[in-house]
């Protein structure tokens, strides 16, 4: 299990799979670039899941825990679209983050980001912040509260804490907080409310007339096309809608590595049931999900299902719960989402349909009114409720929301393969060994070639294979290096299967398989060597 994250992202600069993007402008903080071999990567994980979600579903079964069958349909909507949709969905007035300045280091927190633990020494008390938790916060405030005090560290027992690292939410009086990155006290401004939606303009206007947003969620180009999908497709409720798309969310603080960023990948569905089957639907998406980042390789207890205690649940949801994982990033014990599953019932529907929506109105939401008692931000005022033309009842959907970010997974997948080990080398001396024990499915290269000379006819017969193996999978053709060399960089990038051509090749045909989790090596004619291959990642795809 990887516990140095620095190893991981010196890989992945090293190999390819990930760049800060404008690397050599210095870099621009929460976005990244994904090399040759990380674009596979990614696209790897979105297309299984688009195969999985959809182009893959079986909709006359009825799926295991599914109250009946269903459909899923695609989606690829805009990332600009009409500034009322955020408006009406509740983005325009709600989707901030409250930040704190510090006038002194003249950084930027999330309030809700900095920790910090009340000590008292010297006849004085005061909050030490940090942005670190765990036991790496701790040793933080200590130094911090030690020069802040003007104690030597054999005078650390001096110190008296009061509590364990708590958010600075919980704090009322700023005058007493010594800020992550300050040397005074008072030093960070209250909190204040900042949108995370980028701005922009359309078209020639630069005024508010022509103001834009880049899209912070891909799921209200689902809800606005709910109704065109219904009317172009044969679609049935029930029924789901996918889409996977760029998001822009301008974070005040991005950070663990694309953990995240301010430009990120969504891979999510709106699945539109009856209101009454819906918690069952609810049930239903929740362990699916669950299920498939387990079945994709993420181990059993780093991955943890969270559902969300009544107080955490948005105004709209009926039910919310998280898919986790213990990212090497985080103090012990602690998780981040990869993605969430909520039941968002009529919620979004009704909004684009009457207006933005009370959210103080629980639990029957009503239209929010400004001080004219009309609607604050009026809706599309278009019909998207559905008719089922078998009971001949009339009514607006409910909807369960599954979201996923696909750089998260991305992220989740390369921290969980990461693997150390140590194997012997030509010689039989042992070798340490650096692995990506990467799903087959999600592997970049899916099997490399190797002559083990550059000549005697053994590039001929590489390069036959390399050709035939290319035509179903990204192959990579290597004759460069000692053989171990070749096999060492190939693990490293989490290749499943390698196949060498060596002396033995000429005289039976035959050519040799390795496979990476296992270094089992076995032979087989160089004739057949390409279905092998085929017949191998086959079973896994
Ligand atoms: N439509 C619901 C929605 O957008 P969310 O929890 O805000 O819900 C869904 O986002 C997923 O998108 C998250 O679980 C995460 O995987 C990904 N995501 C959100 N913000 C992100 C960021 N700043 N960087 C990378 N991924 C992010």
């Amino acid at each position: 299990m990887l516990k140095d994250m620095d190893k991981l992202v010196s890989l992945c600069k090293r190999r390819g799979f990930l760049f800060q993007s404008s690397e050599i402008y210095g870099g621009l903080n929460g976005f990244w670039d994904y090399g040759p071999l990380g674009v596979e990567l990614k696209r790897n994980v979105k297309e299984a899941w688009w195969r999985d979600m959809v182009t893959g579903h079986d909709d006359l079964a009825t799926l295991p825990g599914a109250p009946e069958s269903f459909d899923m349909t695609g989606l690829d909507s805009t990332i600009i679209m009409h500034p009322q949709i955020w408006k009406c969905s509740g983005h325009y007035d709600l989707f901030h983050d409250f930040m704190v300045d510090c006038r002194e280091s003249k950084k930027r927190y999330r309030h809700d980001q900095v920790r910090g633990r009340w000590v008292e020494a010297k006849g004085k008390k005061i909050f030490v912040a940090s942005q670190v938790g765990g036991d790496e916060g701790l040793a933080e405030t200590e130094q911090k509260a030690l020069k802040f005090y003007n104690l030597r560290a054999k005078n650390a027992p001096e110190l008296a804490w009061d509590g364990p690292l708590v958010s600075l939410t919980t704090v009322q009086d700023f005058s007493q907080v010594l800020g992550p990155d300050a040397k005074e006290l008072g030093t960070l401004t209250e909190p204040r409310e900042f949108n995370l939606m980028f701005k922009t303009y359309v078209g020639a206007l630069s005024g508010e007339e022509g103001a834009a947003f880049l899209r912070p969620e891909t799921a209200q180009g689902i809800f606005v096309n709910f109704k065109n999908v219904l009317d172009s497709s044969r679609v049935k409720i029930p029924f789901g809608i996918a889409q996977i798309g760029k998001s822009f969310r301008n974070e005040i603080t991005p950070r663990n590595f694309t953990f995240r960023s301010r430009e990120f990948e969504q891979m999510e569905i709106e699945f539109f049931c009856h209101p009454a089957s819906s918690p069952a639907w609810y049930q239903f998406w929740r362990n699916r999900r669950y299920k498939w980042y387990h079945d994709m390789g993420l181990a059993g207890e780093r991955l943890q299902l969270r559902e969300h205690h009544t107080e955490e649940l948005s105004h709209y949801s009926c039910g919310t719960a998280d898919i986790e994982y213990a990212f090497p990033f985080l103090p012990p014990g602690e998780y981040g989402e990869l993605e969430g599953i909520a039941h968002r019932g009529d919620f979004d529907l009704r909004s684009h349909m009457e207006g933005k929506l009370d959210p103080h109105s629980k639990p029957d939401l009503k239209v929010e009114l400004d001080a004219d008692g009309k609607p604050k931000h009026r809706g599309s005022g278009k019909d998207l409720s559905y008719f089922d033309d078998i009971t001949r009842e009339r009514y607006i959907p409910h909807v369960i929301e599954p979201s996923a970010g696909a750089d998260r997974a991305t992220l989740a997948f390369l921290c969980e393969a990461y693997q150390e080990d140590s194997v012997p080398d030509e010689n039989g001396k042992p070798r340490e060994r650096v692995f990506l024990k990467l799903h087959p499915r999600l592997a970049p290269i899916k099997a490399a070639v190797f002559p083990l000379v550059n000549k005697d006819g053994m590039p001929e017969v590489a390069e036959r294979i390399y050709r035939d193996l290319k035509k179903s999978f990204v192959s990579f053709y290597d004759a460069k290096g000692a053989v171990g060399r070749r096999y060492a960089r190939q693990d490293e990038v989490g290749t499943p299967y390698c196949i060498t051509v060596d002396g033995q090749t000429l005289t039976d045909q035959t050519v040799t398989i390795r496979e990476r989790d296992t270094l089992r090596q076995w032979r087989v004619k160089a004739d057949d060597c390409a279905a092998e291959i085929r017949g191998l990642l086959e079973k896994d795809l």
